[in-house]
């Protein structure tokens, strides 16, 4: 379903980004994505929602050529990916209703399809109840939550969470990978970027090891994952952890 082959980013700066990656991922998988910061993580979701192309290689995304995909059909590849970002990009001024609606703005569903599909996908995530708040008065994981419901309303294929146990303590992490989860079980593909071990070494999932732009290795998971299922409602030791913050450094960084 997607596939990286001897893909390479560099950036105006001279900076390797990646270099000569290549994996696959296939419909359903849960994989992730692992490596300490700089390693890249965030430049192969930039390039799978086509924000930023490669310097060299080839992305394929389902039928897509991602290289060669005109412009024009890019808000059609966002559908099929969904994405929640490192620094969430939740409308301060919008409650979480508001903000779980405004991908569904261009879809043409009418004004009562689209609430329905709000409410349940907030049901689904757990935070029906925060619908009339405003992001400020969420708690780091209920945020989570929210953007991870704006990035699931349009039903993508596939979810690329980009460290979303970054900020937060131990016990609300595992909560949101379980959350992460159930939403793979029920089908949606999902890459999680994460440096997080605890968590990587309790979910039997697939990881893929990054650093310095390239792959150091990439383990295949347990199969299937159905079998795993009752493990994950125990909660196994994981310390406080990534107290380090990536924003700082990303506001350091040059712009393309
Ligand atoms: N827009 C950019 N301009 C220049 N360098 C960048 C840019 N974005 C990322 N980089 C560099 O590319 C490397 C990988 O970054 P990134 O993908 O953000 O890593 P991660 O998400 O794993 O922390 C880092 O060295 C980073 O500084
Ligand atoms: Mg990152």
């Amino acid at each position: 379903m997607i596939s990286l082959s001897k893909v390479s980013k560099k950036f105006g700066t001279g900076v390797y980004g990646l270099s000569d990656i290549s994996f696959e991922v296939a419909g359903g998988e849960f994989v992730f994505l692992v490596g300490p910061t700089g390693a890249g993580k965030t430049t192969i979701f930039k390039l799978l929602i086509k924000e930023s192309d490669p310097s060299d290689g080839q992305i394929i995304f389902g039928e897509w050529d991602l290289t060669k995909l005109p412009k024009s059909k890019v808000p059609e590849l966002r559908k099929k990916i969904g994405v929640v970002f490192q620094d969430l990009k939740l409308l301060l001024d919008r409650t979480i209703f508001e903000n779980t609606m405004l991908p569904l703005d261009v879809v043409g569903l009418t004004e009562s399809e689209a609430k329905k599909k709000v409410e349940d996908i907030l049901t689904q995530v757990g935070i029906i109840e925060h619908r009339d708040k405003f992001p400020v008065q969420l708690s780091g994981g209920e945020l989570q939550r929210a953007a991870i419901a704006r990035a699931l309303v349009l039903e993508p294929e596939v979810l690329l969470a980009d460290e979303p146990t970054g900020n937060l303590d131990a016990a609300t992490s595992w909560e949101i990978v379980k959350l992460l989860s159930d939403i793979n079980e029920k089908g949606t593909t999902i890459i999680m970027a994460t440096h997080n071990n605890d968590i990587i070494k309790s979910l039997k999932k697939r990881v893929i090891k990054l650093e310095k732009g390239m792959i150091l290795t990439d383990e295949k998971g347990e199969k299937p994952v159905k079998h795993e299922k009752e493990g994950h409602d125990e909660k196994p030791e994981i310390e406080e952890e990534e107290k380090e913050k990536d924003d700082d450094k990303d506001k350091e960084k040059t712009k393309e």
